[in-house]
């Protein structure tokens, strides 16, 4: 059941005031997942993107929280999805004709591929729920205006590719936090870019290639390795079965590399 987090307002003749007022605003529950990227957003009000928002349902919780958000999706349906949620929750509402009291919606929409078409300033870049292609897609066609952006990112699959692929864009990783929902575990990486982006120019001939082989560390998150997540042994568990059935293919070409990955597993596994 959604919770009412800020009271409608009643106006002294009983009508439903438009301006000076502060609209109910529904805060919908969040997964486990898209509550650890909220919480590594942070709550100092920030100019946030939530590209590929879909639901809208983290754009919509962000932007209830006093984040001024912009809710990006390369389809024009899911970013309807999104419209009518925040449409529902009152966030999209601005003051008809403006007037002292009108406040900015603190949620905007855009429609386009990643980065490439916006121009709004912004504070944060949320990309999650994108398969690693996609997401290091997004971060190489970044415009320059962009250069320094903090970036949440929750890959959908294959995270120690976007690990290994965010160096080779030059980007750096700050933090990182796992996440197990639904019997699936995810990360959750914050990335600043340490070059500036190239606008879509490859920045190394081994750019964004998902076949080269990710290091052991690519594999488990050198943060969440040094901070030794909690979490990180049941992933390690988790990954040795899947790692073997598929070596031959995954490793054919660095079978030294399996052994380092497998060894580091059985070492996580026990901690
Ligand atoms: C699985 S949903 C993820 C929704 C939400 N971010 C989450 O993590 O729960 C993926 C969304 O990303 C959008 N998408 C895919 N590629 C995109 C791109 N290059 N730029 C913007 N949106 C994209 C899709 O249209 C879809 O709505």
């Amino acid at each position: 059941m959604p919770a009412v987090c800020s009271p409608p307002c009643k106006p002294a003749n009983g009508q439903l005031s438009t301006v000076n007022c502060q609209l109910p605003v529904v805060r919908h529950a969040l997964s486990a997942r898209l509550s650890v990227i909220a919480k590594m957003i942070g709550d100092t009000p920030l100019r946030v993107a939530d590209i590929g928002c879909d639901h809208g349902l983290l754009a919509c919780h962000l932007a209830a929280a006093g984040h001024t958000v912009t809710a990006v999706d390369i389809s024009a349906a899911s970013l309807e999805k999104c419209r009518i949620l925040a449409e529902k929750t009152g966030l999209a509402f601005v003051p008809p004709g403006g007037g002292p009291g009108a406040r900015r919606a603190p949620l905007s929409f855009h429609l386009g591929n990643g980065l490439k078409t916006l121009d709004t300033p912004l504070d944060c870049a949320v990309i999650a729920g994108l398969g690693a292609g996609t997401i290091a897609g997004i971060l190489r066609s970044a415009r320059p205006h962009y250069a320094g952006l903090r970036f949440i990112l929750c890959p959908a699959s294959r995270p120690e590719q976007l690990r290994t692929r965010l160096r080779c864009l030059g980007f750096g990783i700050t933090n990182e936090e796992l996440v197990l929902e639904d019997r699936r575990y995810y990360p959750v990486i914050e990335a600043v870019g340490c070059q500036p982006p190239t606008g879509g120019q490859p920045a190394s001939t081994a750019d964004c290639q998902l076949t080269t082989v990710s290091s052991p560390a690519d594999w488990l998150g050198p943060c969440l390795f040094a901070t030794r997540h909690p979490l990180l042994p049941g992933l390690a568990r988790t990954l040795k079965p899947k790692i073997e059935k598929s070596a031959p293919s995954l490793f054919a070409e660095n079978p030294t590399a399996l052994c380092e990955l497998l060894k580091l597993l059985d070492e996580v596994s026990a901690w």
